[in-house]
């Protein structure tokens, strides 16, 4: 056998690992964008470019006022884009539990995306979000109430999960057109009227001190898809002392 030996034995190893690893970067920046299967900053930046002129997201996160270092739950996580943004507001020292009864491998693979430290992957049960007692100081939930089968068992529970003075934030889609029909034919069209929603949180013990209904106006053509005008509405809710 004829080796050809390098004077600079670990100078030729260096420069190998260094082909390898520029070489497995180049291919991952070089991949299309994949929205089925994501695993990438812009896999998910794409995924998510629909939310501010859908929903305000950044708008509808600044009227939750959540300071660094608070503890909050994004129940319903889906794929996670609520939890990415308030692990942001939270920081470091603060802590998002990204709740679901179903958990999306989205959200895991977001969070090793983000490099997001600071987020917990709950599973909770359909009448249990199993988030920690009297701490929270936000939960917020996106388009995801209407789908809750035990919404009192729901709220019953996340009422204890807030710490006194806390903040339960609920984001929903509801057109004019479809208030009047009965709660579970709303709910088949993902839509729930405010109205209904401001009762339940009411009797379960919350105070209502907000609602933007608008909070989003539909736009055709802007990020909405639905097929009839589906404003998003937004209420707040404070825990009593
Ligand atoms: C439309 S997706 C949520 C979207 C997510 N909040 C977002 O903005 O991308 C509705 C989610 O609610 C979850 N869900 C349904 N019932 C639930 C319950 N009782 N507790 C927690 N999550 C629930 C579903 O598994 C689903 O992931």
């Amino acid at each position: 056998m004829n080796l050809i030996r390098s004077p600079f034995p670990s100078l030729s190893r260096g420069l190998v690992v260094l082909a390898a690893i520029t070489s497995a970067l180049l291919s991952q920046e070089s991949r299309p964008v994949d929205t089925k299967n994501p695993s990438t900053v812009a896999d998910f930046q794409a995924i998510d470019a629909n939310r501010e002129p859908y929903q305000n997201a950044t708008s509808l996160l600044a009227a939750l006022q959540v300071s660094a270092g608070d503890w909050v739950a994004d129940v319903g996580v889906g794929g996670g884009y609520y939890s990415m943004r308030l692990a942001d507001l939270v920081g470091e020292k603060g802590r998002v539990f990204a709740e679901d009864i179903a958990i999306s491998s989205w959200v895991n693979a977001r969070a090793k995306a983000f490099n997001l430290h600071n987020v917990e992957v709950v599973k909770g049960e359909a009448d249990d979000p199993k988030l920690p007692a009297d701490r929270l100081a936000v939960v917020l939930i996106v388009d995801s109430y209407h789908h809750f089968t035990n919404y009192p068992a729901m709220l019953d529970k996340i009422r204890h999960e807030l710490k006194p003075g806390g903040k339960l934030a609920i984001a929903e889609y509801s057109s004019a057109e479809h208030r009047s029909l009965p709660r579970a034919d709303q709910l088949k069209l993902h839509e729930i009227d405010p109205a209904l929603v401001r009762a339940e949180v009411e009797h379960a013990g919350f105070q209502v001190v907000r609602c933007d209904d608008p909070f989003v106006k539909w736009r055709p053509g802007v990020g909405n898809t639905r097929g009839s005008p589906t404003d998003l509405w937004l209420m707040l809710a404070i825990r009593p002392q």
